[in-house]
């Protein structure tokens, strides 16, 4: 199998999930962040085959996957962070629209006869309705990073439609979650890591969107509704009248604002008086609500959300707690997905 983004936080949770399982798992992503926690103490290096390389080099990209041929790929990697879309708009669209455009095309070339794209929520056209977004809506984005996923999914559309469409069964399919929790995310201007970097240094908590609303939901949910999509697609469960986009997201009542949420991380941090602060130059445009419709993925998959807001951030809380205790976070990871599936 292959797994695109595996030095990343989602990518590397992934990996580390599909290796316990028993699969023989090659990364491909760009060499890992200073603060890649994730990567490094999953011990990913020697747990998988890992590529360091660029998926906006089609030449390389394309030689490894003809070189390992794998039964699947689980595309992950992608320019993820909203301010830094903004700030190198090319590179965003270059990694986020041509980058995934070179996976469909390496995966059409080579054959490989099973793919799972994942893309984000952010890909529907958002016009802060109040409303929760289906397979079916329009896709648009009102900024790069929206605008790039959008994208990444019309082009995944027209390579469906115009390749993998005459099967009796789908085999390459899109996925669309909403916004993940969970430990180890280290990356910059994600709210998480913000809110335990803010408790670790005991310094205030700078909010841009205090009044956004997110459908927030742990790592390990998506993740288990790629997982869950792979194995259908591997074993020819999906009849090809469904269609190939997917949403995986929280029930309804986990949709709570960046400033509830941010609550609730401290609290159960047991900082309760922890200051926090507005950030009132804020400069760029972010939906005020989005929220996902996961009907489908309820009916046609069996799938549907384990953990309710007060475990998502419990588990996400004791993953760094334990890693700032210097705990076995092998061992801690592996309990916390086996605790997932107990639920
Ligand atoms: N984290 C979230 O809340 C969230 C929400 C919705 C959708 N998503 C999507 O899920 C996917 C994974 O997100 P994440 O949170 O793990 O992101 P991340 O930023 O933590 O990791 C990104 C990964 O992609 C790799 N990457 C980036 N540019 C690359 C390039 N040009 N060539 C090769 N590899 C490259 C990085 O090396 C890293 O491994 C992304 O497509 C993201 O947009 C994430």
């Amino acid at each position: 199998m292959l797994v695109t983004g595996t030095t990343g936080f989602k990518g590397s949770w992934l990996a580390f999930w599909l290796q316990q399982l028993g699969a023989k798992v090659i990364g491909v992503s760009l060499k890992p962040e200073r603060d890649a926690i994730l990567f490094n103490n999953l011990e990913l290096k020697k747990r998988i085959k890992q590529y360091f390389l660029d998926i906006r080099n089609f030449k390389k990209l394309n030689y490894i996957v003809k070189k390992e041929k794998p039964d699947i790929i689980f595309h992950l990697a992608a320019q993820s962070i909203v301010s830094e879309s903004f700030k190198n708009p090319l590179s965003t669209f270059q990694t986020n629209v041509l980058g995934s455009t070179n996976i469909l095309e390496c995966y059409r070339i080579n054959n490989i006869s099973k793919l799972v794209f994942i893309t984000s929520d952010k890909c529907y056209l958002n016009l802060d309705k109040n409303k929760n977004y289906k397979e079916t809506d329009i896709l648009g984005g009102l900024d790069n990073y929206s605008s790039s996923k959008a994208s990444a999914e019309l082009i995944f559309s027209s390579y469906f439609n115009s390749y993998f469409k005459n099967k009796d069964y789908l085999s390459t399919v899109s996925a669309r979650a909403g916004n993940v929790i969970g430990g180890g995310d280290m990356k910059i201007n994600r709210i998480v890591p913000d809110i335990i970097k803010s408790l670790f240094n005991n310094e205030s908590l700078i909010l841009r969107n205090p009044k956004a609303t997110r459908p927030w939901q742990h790592v390990l949910e998506p993740l288990s509704g790629y997982l869950l999509l792979g194995h259908k697609i591997l074993h020819k469960k999906l009849n090809n009248r469904l269609l190939p986009s997917w949403n995986f997201g929280p029930e309804t009542k986990n949709c709570k604002s960046v400033g509830e949420i941010s609550r609730k991380v401290i609290n159960s941090w047991g900082k309760i008086n922890h200051r926090i602060k507005i950030d009132k130059k804020n400069l760029y445009h972010e939906s005020k609500l989005l929220s996902l419709n996961i009907q489908k993925a309820k009916k046609e998959l069996k799938w549907q959300p384990r953990l309710d807001l007060k475990d998502t951030v419990k588990f996400t809380v004791d993953w760094y707690k334990n890693y700032l205790n210097d705990q076995d976070m092998v061992k801690f990871t592996k309990e916390q997905i086996q605790e997932y599936l107990d639920n």
